[in-house]
Protein backbone atom coordinates (compact mmCIF):
# COMPACT_ATOMS: atom_id res chain seq x y z
CA UNK A 1 0.00 0.00 0.00
CA UNK A 2 0.81 3.43 -0.32
CA UNK A 3 0.92 5.36 2.76
CA UNK A 4 0.78 8.82 4.54
CA UNK A 5 2.80 8.60 8.16
CA UNK A 6 1.57 12.00 10.18
CA UNK A 7 4.75 12.44 12.96
CA UNK A 8 6.45 9.73 10.93
CA UNK A 9 9.56 11.55 12.51
CA UNK A 10 8.55 11.06 16.45
CA UNK A 11 8.93 8.31 18.57
CA UNK A 12 6.28 6.03 17.80
CA UNK A 13 5.39 7.57 14.67
CA UNK A 14 9.16 6.49 13.65
CA UNK A 15 9.19 2.76 14.66
CA UNK A 16 5.70 2.57 12.78
CA UNK A 17 7.04 4.06 9.47
CA UNK A 18 9.90 0.88 9.92
CA UNK A 19 7.85 -1.60 10.49
CA UNK A 20 5.52 -0.91 7.30
CA UNK A 21 8.74 -0.40 4.93
CA UNK A 22 9.64 -3.85 6.63
CA UNK A 23 6.04 -4.97 5.32
CA UNK A 24 6.75 -4.21 1.98
CA UNK A 25 4.85 -0.44 1.78
CA UNK A 26 5.89 2.29 0.36
CA UNK A 27 5.69 5.31 3.23
CA UNK A 28 6.07 9.07 2.76
CA UNK A 29 6.46 10.83 6.15
CA UNK A 30 4.54 14.24 7.26
CA UNK A 31 5.85 16.01 9.90
CA UNK A 32 6.75 20.13 10.73
CA UNK A 33 9.80 18.81 12.81
CA UNK A 34 8.25 20.60 15.57
CA UNK A 35 9.56 17.71 17.97
CA UNK A 36 10.42 14.77 16.07
CA UNK A 37 13.86 14.07 14.23
CA UNK A 38 14.77 14.51 10.86
CA UNK A 39 17.29 11.29 11.14
CA UNK A 40 14.30 9.48 13.27
CA UNK A 41 12.54 8.92 9.72
CA UNK A 42 13.60 5.37 8.19
CA UNK A 43 15.85 6.14 4.72
CA UNK A 44 13.54 4.24 2.85
CA UNK A 45 11.01 6.55 3.53
CA UNK A 46 10.16 10.01 1.84
CA UNK A 47 10.16 13.16 4.97
CA UNK A 48 8.07 15.78 3.30
CA UNK A 49 8.54 19.01 6.19
CA UNK A 50 4.56 20.55 6.76
CA UNK A 51 2.28 20.84 9.00
CA UNK A 52 -1.38 19.08 8.06
CA UNK A 53 -2.61 22.11 7.47
CA UNK A 54 -0.09 23.93 5.05
CA UNK A 55 0.84 19.93 3.31
CA UNK A 56 -1.63 17.35 3.44
CA UNK A 57 -3.63 18.53 0.37
CA UNK A 58 -0.64 19.21 -1.46
CA UNK A 59 0.57 15.46 -0.91
CA UNK A 60 -2.31 13.58 -0.99
CA UNK A 61 -4.26 14.96 -3.48
CA UNK A 62 -4.08 12.97 -7.20
CA UNK A 63 -1.46 10.88 -5.72
CA UNK A 64 -3.43 7.78 -5.20
CA UNK A 65 -2.36 6.91 -1.11
CA UNK A 66 -4.42 4.09 0.59
CA UNK A 67 -4.15 5.03 3.78
CA UNK A 68 -3.13 7.44 6.06
CA UNK A 69 -1.73 6.72 9.84
CA UNK A 70 -2.04 9.54 12.01
CA UNK A 71 0.36 10.30 14.66
CA UNK A 72 1.20 14.20 14.70
CA UNK A 73 0.13 15.73 17.56
CA UNK A 74 1.01 17.42 20.98
CA UNK A 75 1.54 14.94 23.59
CA UNK A 76 2.25 16.49 26.98
CA UNK A 77 -0.42 16.21 29.38
CA UNK A 78 0.72 19.14 31.70
CA UNK A 79 1.65 21.36 28.50
CA UNK A 80 -2.07 21.02 27.49
CA UNK A 81 -3.21 22.41 31.19
CA UNK A 82 -1.03 25.31 30.97
CA UNK A 83 -1.90 26.04 26.56
CA UNK A 84 -5.14 24.24 26.14
CA UNK A 85 -5.74 26.28 22.81
CA UNK A 86 -2.86 24.80 21.25
CA UNK A 87 -4.05 21.43 22.09
CA UNK A 88 -6.99 22.44 20.53
CA UNK A 89 -5.93 23.77 17.25
CA UNK A 90 -2.97 21.35 17.21
CA UNK A 91 -4.35 18.47 17.92
CA UNK A 92 -8.18 18.78 16.82
CA UNK A 93 -7.81 21.28 14.45
CA UNK A 94 -4.72 20.11 11.89
CA UNK A 95 -6.66 16.57 12.45
CA UNK A 96 -9.63 18.29 10.50
CA UNK A 97 -7.28 19.84 7.93
CA UNK A 98 -6.20 16.21 7.53
CA UNK A 99 -9.37 14.50 7.43
CA UNK A 100 -10.70 17.14 4.68
CA UNK A 101 -7.68 16.44 2.78
CA UNK A 102 -8.57 12.62 2.58
CA UNK A 103 -12.05 13.18 1.45
CA UNK A 104 -11.38 15.42 -1.09
CA UNK A 105 -8.31 13.10 -2.33
CA UNK A 106 -10.62 10.13 -2.27
CA UNK A 107 -8.22 8.29 0.42
CA UNK A 108 -10.39 6.03 2.16
CA UNK A 109 -8.71 4.64 4.73
CA UNK A 110 -6.99 5.74 8.36
CA UNK A 111 -5.31 4.68 11.62
CA UNK A 112 -5.44 6.97 14.38
CA UNK A 113 -3.18 7.26 17.78
CA UNK A 114 -5.52 8.13 20.49
CA UNK A 115 -4.79 7.12 23.89
CA UNK A 116 -5.83 6.12 27.27
CA UNK A 117 -6.59 9.67 28.35
CA UNK A 118 -9.64 9.78 26.48
CA UNK A 119 -11.40 7.89 29.61
CA UNK A 120 -9.80 9.83 32.74
CA UNK A 121 -10.16 8.74 35.60
CA UNK A 122 -11.39 5.40 35.64
CA UNK A 123 -14.33 4.12 38.01
CA UNK A 124 -13.06 0.00 37.63
CA UNK A 125 -10.16 -1.67 35.83
CA UNK A 126 -9.13 -2.87 33.07
CA UNK A 127 -10.90 -0.24 31.15
CA UNK A 128 -13.12 -1.48 28.48
CA UNK A 129 -13.39 0.54 25.32
CA UNK A 130 -17.44 0.88 26.08
CA UNK A 131 -16.15 3.01 29.70
CA UNK A 132 -17.21 6.49 29.77
CA UNK A 133 -14.80 8.69 28.45
CA UNK A 134 -14.06 11.81 30.48
CA UNK A 135 -11.15 13.44 30.21
CA UNK A 136 -9.34 15.33 32.48
CA UNK A 137 -6.53 17.30 30.45
CA UNK A 138 -6.79 19.19 27.30
CA UNK A 139 -4.53 16.49 25.84
CA UNK A 140 -7.12 13.84 26.31
CA UNK A 141 -10.04 16.27 25.58
CA UNK A 142 -8.61 16.72 22.10
CA UNK A 143 -7.94 13.01 21.22
CA UNK A 144 -11.28 12.31 22.67
CA UNK A 145 -12.77 15.11 19.81
CA UNK A 146 -10.96 13.38 17.07
CA UNK A 147 -12.54 9.92 18.06
CA UNK A 148 -15.61 11.31 17.81
CA UNK A 149 -14.59 13.39 14.08
CA UNK A 150 -13.31 10.19 13.15
CA UNK A 151 -16.65 8.12 13.95
CA UNK A 152 -18.23 11.22 12.17
CA UNK A 153 -16.36 10.90 8.73
CA UNK A 154 -17.10 7.35 8.68
CA UNK A 155 -20.40 7.37 8.76
CA UNK A 156 -21.45 10.38 6.69
CA UNK A 157 -18.34 9.91 4.40
CA UNK A 158 -17.79 6.54 4.13
CA UNK A 159 -13.70 6.43 5.72
CA UNK A 160 -12.69 3.43 7.23
CA UNK A 161 -11.08 4.24 10.48
CA UNK A 162 -9.69 2.78 13.73
CA UNK A 163 -8.57 4.81 16.70
CA UNK A 164 -5.54 2.68 18.88
CA UNK A 165 -5.98 4.13 22.41
CA UNK A 166 -2.62 3.46 23.78
CA UNK A 167 -1.49 2.72 27.27
CA UNK A 168 2.08 3.70 28.64
CA UNK A 169 4.73 3.30 25.60
CA UNK A 170 7.99 2.06 26.24
CA UNK A 171 11.34 0.67 24.48
CA UNK A 172 12.89 0.91 21.36
CA UNK A 173 12.99 -0.55 17.78
CA UNK A 174 15.79 -0.45 15.72
CA UNK A 175 17.43 2.51 15.59
CA UNK A 176 14.13 4.16 16.95
CA UNK A 177 13.60 5.35 20.73
CA UNK A 178 12.13 7.88 22.97
CA UNK A 179 14.42 11.01 22.81
CA UNK A 180 11.88 13.90 24.01
CA UNK A 181 13.26 17.18 24.69
CA UNK A 182 10.51 17.52 27.28
CA UNK A 183 10.66 13.66 28.95
CA UNK A 184 8.40 13.43 31.62
CA UNK A 185 7.88 9.53 31.24
CA UNK A 186 8.73 7.30 34.27
CA UNK A 187 11.33 4.53 31.86
CA UNK A 188 13.31 7.09 30.35
CA UNK A 189 13.65 9.39 33.36
CA UNK A 190 14.73 6.60 35.55
CA UNK A 191 17.35 5.24 33.36
CA UNK A 192 19.04 8.80 33.16
CA UNK A 193 19.63 8.56 36.15
CA UNK A 194 21.09 5.25 35.72
CA UNK A 195 23.35 6.76 32.99
CA UNK A 196 24.66 9.21 35.62
CA UNK A 197 22.37 11.90 34.25
CA UNK A 198 21.25 13.20 37.24
CA UNK A 199 21.14 12.29 41.24
CA UNK A 200 17.80 10.47 42.36
CA UNK A 201 14.54 9.35 40.54
CA UNK A 202 11.86 11.41 41.42
CA UNK A 203 8.34 8.71 42.71
CA UNK A 204 5.38 11.25 42.65
CA UNK A 205 3.19 9.48 45.26
CA UNK A 206 3.51 6.82 47.85
CA UNK A 207 0.01 7.13 49.19
CA UNK A 208 -1.50 5.67 46.38
CA UNK A 209 -4.39 3.11 47.14
CA UNK A 210 -2.18 0.67 45.70
CA UNK A 211 -0.25 -2.79 46.89
CA UNK A 212 2.78 -0.72 47.23
CA UNK A 213 1.41 2.50 47.29
CA UNK A 214 2.62 4.16 44.06
CA UNK A 215 0.70 4.25 40.75
CA UNK A 216 0.23 1.42 38.80
CA UNK A 217 0.06 1.16 34.85
CA UNK A 218 0.12 -1.06 31.92
CA UNK A 219 3.13 -0.92 30.01
CA UNK A 220 3.92 -1.92 26.03
CA UNK A 221 6.55 -2.38 23.80
CA UNK A 222 6.70 0.08 21.07
CA UNK A 223 7.31 -2.82 18.97
CA UNK A 224 4.06 -4.62 19.85
CA UNK A 225 2.39 -1.43 19.62
CA UNK A 226 3.35 -0.83 15.95
CA UNK A 227 2.45 -4.23 14.96
CA UNK A 228 -1.02 -3.71 16.41
CA UNK A 229 -1.19 -0.55 13.32
CA UNK A 230 -0.72 -3.50 11.05
CA UNK A 231 -3.37 -5.20 11.93
CA UNK A 232 -5.60 -1.93 12.28
CA UNK A 233 -4.85 -1.10 8.73
CA UNK A 234 -5.79 -4.69 7.36
CA UNK A 235 -9.25 -3.64 9.84
CA UNK A 236 -10.49 -0.69 8.38
CA UNK A 237 -13.85 -0.71 7.00
CA UNK A 238 -15.54 1.57 4.72
CA UNK A 239 -18.25 3.69 6.77
CA UNK A 240 -17.27 2.23 10.03
CA UNK A 241 -15.54 4.09 13.13
CA UNK A 242 -13.79 1.25 15.23
CA UNK A 243 -11.99 1.61 18.69
CA UNK A 244 -9.25 -0.26 20.28
CA UNK A 245 -7.59 -0.35 23.73
CA UNK A 246 -3.85 -1.03 23.13
CA UNK A 247 -2.46 -2.00 26.33
CA UNK A 248 -0.62 -5.21 27.78
CA UNK A 249 -3.48 -6.12 30.57
CA UNK A 250 -1.41 -6.14 33.34
CA UNK A 251 -0.10 -3.75 35.55
CA UNK A 252 3.19 -2.32 36.88
CA UNK A 253 3.70 -0.13 40.31
CA UNK A 254 6.36 2.58 39.64
CA UNK A 255 8.41 0.79 42.68
CA UNK A 256 8.41 -2.44 39.94
CA UNK A 257 9.65 -0.62 37.24
CA UNK A 258 12.49 1.18 39.15
CA UNK A 259 13.35 -2.30 40.27
CA UNK A 260 13.61 -3.75 37.03
CA UNK A 261 15.22 -1.06 35.75
CA UNK A 262 17.97 -1.82 38.21
CA UNK A 263 18.00 -5.23 37.57
CA UNK A 264 18.58 -4.51 33.74
CA UNK A 265 21.12 -1.91 33.99
CA UNK A 266 22.74 -3.35 36.99
CA UNK A 267 22.86 -0.16 38.39
CA UNK A 268 22.15 1.41 42.10
CA UNK A 269 19.68 4.08 40.54
CA UNK A 270 18.55 6.05 43.76
CA UNK A 271 14.72 6.74 44.07
CA UNK A 272 13.06 9.20 46.61
CA UNK A 273 9.73 9.98 47.27
CA UNK A 274 8.15 13.06 46.13
CA UNK A 275 4.07 14.49 46.20
CA UNK A 276 1.69 13.11 44.13
CA UNK A 277 1.80 14.83 40.81
CA UNK A 278 -1.65 16.64 40.09
CA UNK A 279 -3.87 14.55 37.65
CA UNK A 280 -2.42 11.12 37.90
CA UNK A 281 -5.06 8.29 38.45
CA UNK A 282 -3.59 5.88 41.05
CA UNK A 283 -4.25 2.64 38.21
CA UNK A 284 -4.41 2.80 34.56
CA UNK A 285 -4.72 -0.60 33.08
CA UNK A 286 -6.42 -1.72 30.09
CA UNK A 287 -8.35 -4.81 29.37
CA UNK A 288 -7.26 -5.49 25.50
CA UNK A 289 -9.65 -8.64 25.13
CA UNK A 290 -11.34 -6.82 21.91
CA UNK A 291 -7.95 -6.20 19.99
CA UNK A 292 -6.64 -9.40 21.15
CA UNK A 293 -9.91 -11.46 19.84
CA UNK A 294 -11.14 -9.18 16.90
CA UNK A 295 -7.35 -8.53 15.56
CA UNK A 296 -5.64 -11.51 16.68
CA UNK A 297 -2.93 -9.46 18.16
CA UNK A 298 -0.91 -9.56 21.55
CA UNK A 299 1.95 -8.07 23.34
CA UNK A 300 5.61 -10.64 22.82
CA UNK A 301 7.49 -8.36 24.44
CA UNK A 302 7.36 -7.81 28.62
CA UNK A 303 8.47 -5.20 30.92
CA UNK A 304 12.02 -6.09 31.08
CA UNK A 305 12.53 -6.56 27.24
CA UNK A 306 11.15 -3.05 27.35
CA UNK A 307 13.39 -1.20 30.23
CA UNK A 308 16.40 -3.62 28.23
CA UNK A 309 15.75 -1.80 24.79
CA UNK A 310 15.46 1.51 26.15
CA UNK A 311 18.55 0.68 27.99
CA UNK A 312 20.47 -0.22 24.94
CA UNK A 313 19.05 2.60 22.97
CA UNK A 314 20.51 5.71 25.37
CA UNK A 315 23.47 4.24 25.56
CA UNK A 316 23.94 3.93 22.05
CA UNK A 317 23.37 7.82 21.66
N1 LIG B 1 6.41 8.94 37.34
C1 LIG B 1 7.27 9.11 38.40
N2 LIG B 1 8.44 9.76 38.15
C2 LIG B 1 8.78 10.25 36.92
C3 LIG B 1 7.88 10.07 35.85
C4 LIG B 1 6.69 9.41 36.10
O1 LIG B 1 7.01 8.68 39.52
O2 LIG B 1 9.87 10.83 36.77
C5 LIG B 1 5.15 8.20 37.58
C6 LIG B 1 3.92 9.01 37.25
O3 LIG B 1 3.53 9.79 38.35
C7 LIG B 1 2.93 7.89 36.91
C8 LIG B 1 3.81 6.81 36.29
O4 LIG B 1 5.14 7.09 36.71
O5 LIG B 1 2.37 7.39 38.08
C9 LIG B 1 3.78 6.80 34.77
O6 LIG B 1 4.01 8.13 34.32
P1 LIG B 1 4.32 8.49 32.80
O7 LIG B 1 4.52 9.97 32.74
O8 LIG B 1 5.41 7.62 32.29
O9 LIG B 1 3.00 8.06 32.04
P2 LIG B 1 1.47 8.51 32.29
O10 LIG B 1 0.77 7.29 32.79
O11 LIG B 1 1.34 9.73 33.08
O12 LIG B 1 1.05 8.91 30.80
C10 LIG B 1 0.59 8.01 29.87
C11 LIG B 1 0.87 8.59 28.48
C12 LIG B 1 0.10 9.86 28.27
C13 LIG B 1 -1.35 9.62 28.53
C14 LIG B 1 -1.56 9.00 29.88
C15 LIG B 1 -2.99 8.60 30.09
O13 LIG B 1 2.24 8.84 28.34
O14 LIG B 1 0.26 10.30 26.94
O15 LIG B 1 -0.78 7.83 30.02
O16 LIG B 1 -3.40 8.92 31.35
F1 LIG B 1 -2.03 10.79 28.50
Amino acid sequence: MKLLVTGGAGYIGSVVSALLLEAGHEVVVLDDLSTGHEDAVPARARLVRGTLRGAAAEVLGGAGFDAVLHFAARSLVGESVEKPGLYWDKNLGESLALLEAMRVAGVPRIVFSSTAATYGEPESTPILETDPTRPTNPYGASKLAIDTTLAEYARLHGIGGVSLRYFNVAGAYGTQGERHAVETHLIPNVLKIANGDGDAVKMFGEDYPTADGTCVRDYIHVADLGRAHLLALDACEPGTHQIFNLGSGTGNSVREVIEVCREVTGRDIPAEVHPRRPGDPAVLIASSDKIRSQLGWKPERDLRAMVSDAWTFLRSR
